[in-house]
């Protein structure tokens, strides 16, 4: 007799392993299957976001930012640091351990939750009385039946036609956050959230890096006025980026890549690198999952067909994060999670897309919430804008980092936040308090009028909010 559990899911990541603890806590038997291995072939819960995404990335940036700031900016502060090195190889194996105390952390949260932990892949068998059978193949195999199935299983780096990831010289995120020394020229595809990312942490360590970007707009989905801003740091910085190219052929050699393509001149380049790397977005994962088996659907992309709710073609069975439509990022994942376990136990789980943060940590950082300006305009809705920049911020000052703004956008008639938009020193924590504001339904004045501490960088986002009333106190 296969094991019976009320609800299996499918995907250990963001997604799956917060929906199965959420679906214990509300008193069902829960499963939670994933494949990830780490180095020694045992089980790495957590997904991309834990082993190749948010977490690597964010220790890697950390760890090339206290570089920067050694060679670069401890004298303005009367520091002399001298002779200052970077060993890659110590940098990696932080991270990797970093990686693994998430890892760790995952599976002592599952099991304090009571939830079995499957170490293998999941795929679909058939239908079982009521509900499903799944085959769990890992060390040895085995099958369990469940009534509710979530699938989280997430998504992959989307190669270029032609140019397969090696993960030598042609690499994915995955390659990117392993390289074992600073190459001396570094080319990037895609100057999208990897893309930048990733050209930070290599750029601060000392490659040569150049990003090559098909659309003529840089990061189109950012509010225009808060993009120019940042990609003028960025040139500052000497990150290159190029704007609206084809790329044609890649050749992987043996001494590196040379890159083809034709700049938004029209003229024919030549790129050679020592490593590249592909960030032109990501494709939902449904490798392995026998979907055939029960009739999934899926759509034209691959992403798993749900609606509002999450729920797919057939009865019983759920799927969120990166699988499904909408953006792919880690929280919006564990929201989908949280309320498809609640809508299992008959609750009114609710994921409210209009007020998913974005942030890129690059320095400067970029963070929004809601509409952007040039989406208002589109959409014809009459609005006020109020912006402020850190240059006017005594917190920003004594930091030594007055770069960007926070910029406000609030409805012209009842004043309701409409969307925030920052790029600048640590935004990634101050778009918080726009999430909070806008989930409240809060007006630009409602910000205006809170207490915000002095000297700290919020002060930006208070002002931001005067500003949109055109009385701003510090500017
Ligand atoms: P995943 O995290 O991909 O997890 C899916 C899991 O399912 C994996 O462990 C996989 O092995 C497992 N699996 C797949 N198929 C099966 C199967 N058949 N059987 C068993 N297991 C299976 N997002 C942010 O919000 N903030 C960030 O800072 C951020 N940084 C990122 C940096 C990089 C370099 C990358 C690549 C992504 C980043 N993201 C970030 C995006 C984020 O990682 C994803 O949105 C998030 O991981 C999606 O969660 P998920 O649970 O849907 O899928
Ligand atoms: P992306 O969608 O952010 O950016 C891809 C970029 O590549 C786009 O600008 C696109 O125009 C460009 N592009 C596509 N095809 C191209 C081609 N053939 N030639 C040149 N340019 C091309 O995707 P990315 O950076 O790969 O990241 C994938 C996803 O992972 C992100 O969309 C995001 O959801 C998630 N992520 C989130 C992070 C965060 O929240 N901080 C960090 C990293 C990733």
């Amino acid at each position: 007799m296969s094991k019976q559990f009320d609800v299996v899911v499918i995907g250990g990541g963001p997604g799956g392993y917060i929906a199965a603890i959420r679906a214990a806590q509300l008193g069902f038997q829960v499963a939670c299957i994933d494949e990830w291995k780490n180095a020694a072939g045992g089980p790495a819960p957590g997904g991309t976001c834990t082993n190749v995404g948010c977490i690597p990335s964010k220790a890697l940036l950390q760890s090339s930012e206290h570089f920067e700031h050694a060679n670069h900016h401890f004298a303005d502060h009367g520091i002399t640091a001298k002779d200052v090195k970077m060993d890659v190889a110590k940098m990696i194996a932080r991270k990797d351990s970093v990686v693994k105390q998430n890892n760790d952390g995952i599976l002592y949260l599952l099991k304090k939750n009571k939830v079995t932990f499957f170490h293998g892949r999941g795929s679909f068998a058939g239908q079982a009385e009521g509900g499903y059978t799944i085959n769990v193949a890992g060390k040895t195999e085995e099958a369990i039946t469940a009534k509710q199935v979530i699938i989280a299983t997430g998504s992959n780096a989307r190669a270029l036609p032609g140019t397969p990831f090696d993960e030598v010289n042609v690499l994915s995120n995955d390659g990117a956050l392993r390289v074992g020394a600073v190459p001396k020229k570094l080319a990037l595809i895609g100057s999208g959230v990897i893309g930048l990312e990733m050209g930070s942490v290599w750029r601060r360590l000392g490659a040569e890096v150049t990003i090559l970007e098909g659309l003529p707009t840089f990061l189109g989905a950012v509010d225009e006025q808060i993009a120019k801003e940042a990609k003028k740091a960025f040139d500052k910085q000497g990150l290159k980026i190029e704007l609206g190219v084809k790329v044609g052929e890649i050749v992987n050699g043996k001494k590196g890549v040379t890159v083809n393509y034709t700049n938004a001149k029209g003229e024919a380049i030549v790129l050679d690198a020592d490593k590249l790397i592909v960030s032109i977005g990501r494709v939902p994962n449904t490798i392995g999952l026998n979907t055939e088996a029960v009739g999934l659907q899926l759509d034209e992309r691959g992403a798993i067909v749900v609606d509002a709710d999450c729920k797919t073609n057939l009865p019983g069975v759920w799927a969120v994060g990166d699988v499904v439509r909408g953006p792919m990022l880690a929280h919006k994942a564990e929201e989908e999670g949280v309320a498809v376990a609640e809508r299992i136990a008959g609750q009114h789980g609710h994921v409210n897309f209009n007020t998913i943060p974005w942030v890129i940590y690059t320095s400067p950082e970029i963070a929004w919430v809601g509409r952007t300006e040039q989406q208002l305009k589109a959409d014809g809705v009459a609005y006020k804008a109020g912006t402020f920049p850190f240059l006017a911020n005594g917190r920003a000052r004594a930091l030594g980092d007055t770069t960007g703004m926070v910029k406000f956008l609030a409805d012209a008639t009842t004043d309701e936040i409409l969307g925030v938009h920052m790029v600048g020193p640590q935004v990634s924590e101050l778009i918080s308090e726009a999430v909070v504001a806008m989930e409240f339904r809060a007006s630009a004045e409602d910000i205006a009028r809170i207490c915000h501490a002095h000297p700290s960088l919020s002060e930006a986002t208070k002002e931001a909010a005067l500003a949109v009333d055109k009385r701003t106190l510090n500017f």
